[in-house]
């Protein structure tokens, strides 16, 4: 996720560009930049860091372009440096844009251009786009733009400015935000509303496959094929709080609401045909390693169970999950033929800091998977995996577990395709498709809420399942204590006898998980004996199992066994969210908890 900004109009462009990114620091900040247009000349700024590394670097400057682009980043194509940094401009520097999204076909795009004499000065794949205007340029940017859309593939909200229209900004999108406000004397454009507020409230909402040409006093909208399409004008009701909220009423259920979109991020590019591409760690030999260890806290661990199992069972070679607060202090049997592989959203969590640290040095060779660019964690490993979830501002973890899954499942089917084992080509296909399986299960979401109120009175929930889900389990017990405050524990379905079943009273409530085929009918049996003692119990199964006397089952979608760990997630954490907001917890500042676990 990157941020956007753009301003055509009479006043100086860079107060509104550097406001906007302010706000849209949230969507990226490992760099950023601007490019103004002032007497037929770009000028662009770039710097690595945050924000306030570009803000320092502006006060050397007298800027005084009336048009202009900004860009805050997070990477996805090559480090953070300045040279990854947006805005990117040609050789002749005549052409300057910023980008948002991945543009998946960029390899073959980037081959065809040197082949072709261009040369390129970052890693990035949204050089090869200005590259490709610059082929196209015959000084009109708005044909340019339409040829070379043609070409690439993937998502994109680009905006364009050209030295040789030095009054207009050529905007095009499909699959990343860009909105469009018109201000008295100016237009602009950003990603996300909040970029705009403070300027206006008037906009124009850009569809996939439109583009427009912002002009100082005039706004033209065109289909990507160069046809002329009218917009309304829409006037926003809401002030900044509630936009950055987007609409909801909290950061969680927006975040829960993220997911198909953030899974569609870890996912671009990641899959091609039938291979899974992750070139980040392509300089791995991962023949030579007899054991492997994933070690994360909390919800990051939950994933781990997942990926772990899949992991050991796609390679066969054993698998070991640890929390890290556990391992750092287990001397682990560690050596240069173990690979140890850490999660963690925040990449700063203490314990797993610990632990990779300890993996490092006793020679483990060691791969971060992070959400926060340029984290500790991400920067000690020796290699990194990024998940897109964008930040993630609620406590509770929602779009990061789900997005976790996502990357360890690519990672789990990428090491057995590297070490030549059968990879289930069926279940990559379905993985690609997961954000519409989420998608839908989020329009169930009253089904969930109605759940919820089940829980509303209760001191206690018991969550079971066996296998994937009893990892599943885990994480919505986890989910519902920490923003509901109901005490809930997870077990595995088939341990409920040897203790736990004690508890089982007339009114308690048992959410069971049993989509895994070869167990299902095992953990439904375990929910019949919990039935014949008086509880109530919430079922998540998939269509083909038998289930009798459970008056609350829901169905998922017919996917592989190992994808319903993550779209069971979604009616946890939707459960979880419900309760809390029925008892009034404040759902985004759970009482005692951090975002950020630094401390041991
Ligand atoms: C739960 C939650 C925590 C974190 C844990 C690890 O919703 O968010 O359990 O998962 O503190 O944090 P990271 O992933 O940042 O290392």
């Amino acid at each position: 996720m990157c941020g956007i900004t753009a301003y055509c109009g009479n006043d100086f462009a860079l107060p509104f560009l550097m406001q906007g990114l302010s706000k849209l620091e949230y969507r990226g900040y490992d760099s950023a930049g601007v490019t103004t247009l002032e007497s037929g000349q770009l000028l662009t700024v770039k710097c690595k860091g945050r924000l306030k590394n570009l803000e320092d670097e502006l006060t050397k400057y007298e800027i005084k372009g009336n048009i202009g682009i900004g860009h805050t980043r997070w990477a996805t194509h090559g480090i953070p440096s300045n040279l990854n940094s947006h805005p990117h401009t040609n050789e002749d520097q005549t052409i300057s844009l910023v980008h948002n999204g991945i543009i998946e076909n960029y390899r073959e795009l980037k081959e065809e251009l040197i082949k072709k004499g261009y040369q390129f000065q970052s890693e990035t794949d949204s050089e090869v786009v200005v590259q490709l205007l610059d082929l196209y340029d015959a000084g009109n940017i708005f044909e340019a733009t339409k040829k070379v859309l043609k070409k690439i593939e993937g998502s994109y909200a680009l905006c364009i400015v050209s030295t040789k229209e030095p009054d207009k900004i050529v905007v095009a999108k499909k699959d990343s935000p860009l909105i469009i406000g018109k201000v008295n004397n100016a237009y602009v454009a950003a990603s996300d509303i909040p970029a705009l507020l403070e300027y206006t409230k008037d906009v124009y909402f850009l569809n996939d496959l439109e583009m427009a040409i912002m002009e100082k006093e005039k706004i033209s909208f065109f289909t990507h094929d160069g046809q002329s399409i009218e917009k309304k004008l829409v006037t926003i009701p809401y002030d900044l709080e509630a936009a950055q909220k987007d609409g909801y009423d909290t950061f969680m259920l927006k975040e829960i609401y993220e997911q198909p979109h953030v899974i569609n991020e870890t996912l671009r590019g990641r899959i091609n045909h039938q291979e899974i591409v992750l070139d980040e760690l392509k300089e791995i030999d991962f023949s030579k390693f007899n054991k492997i260890y994933f070690v994360a806290c909390g919800t990051a661990y939950h994933a781990c169970l997942c990926g772990a199992q899949v992991l050991e069972k796609a390679i066969k070679i054993p698998v070991t999950t640890t929390p890290a607060s556990e391992f750092r202090y287990s001397d682990p049997l560690i050596d240069e033929y173990t690979l140890a592989i850490f999660v963690s959203q925040s990449g700063e969590t203490a314990d797993t800091l610990a632990a990779l640290r300890l993996a490092k040095q006793k020679s483990a060779t060691t791969i971060a998977i992070a959400n926060v660019l340029g984290s500790t964690i991400s920067r000690d490993a020796q290699y990194v995996l990024y998940t897109c979830a964008g930040p993630e501002i609620a406590v509770a973890s929602t779009k990061a577990y789900t997005t976790q899954l996502v990357l360890l499942f690519l990672f789990a089917y990428y090491v057995a395709q590297q070490l030549g084992k059968e990879v289930d080509h069926a279940l990559i296909q379905q993985l690609s498709h997961i954000p519409e399986y989420v998608h839908n299960i989020l329009k169930d979401h009253q089904v969930f809420e109605n759940y919820a109120k089940m829980l509303e009175n209760l001191h206690d929930a018991y969550f079971i399942g066996r296998r994937l889900d009893y990892a599943s389990v885990l994480e919505g017990a986890l989910k519902l204590k920490e923003v509901s405050y109901v005490h809930a524990d997870a077990y595995v379905a088939g341990e409920l006898k040897h203790g736990p079943i004690a508890l089982i009273e007339a009114g308690s409530v048992v959410i069971a998980v049993a989509t895994q085929p070869h167990i299902a009918a095992k953990t439904i049996s375990n929910i019949q004996e919990t039935i014949a003692r008086g509880a109530k119990v919430i079922l998540f199964t998939t269509h083909g199992e038998k289930v009798k006397n459970v008056e609350n089952t829901y169905y998922l979608p017919d996917v592989a066994p190992t994808l319903q760990s993550i779209l069971v997630a979604i009616p946890l954490q939707l459960i979880a969210y419900y309760t809390a907001g029925i008892k009034g917890c404040d759902v985004d500042k759970p009482r005692n908890l951090a975002k950020s676990v630094t401390v041991e």
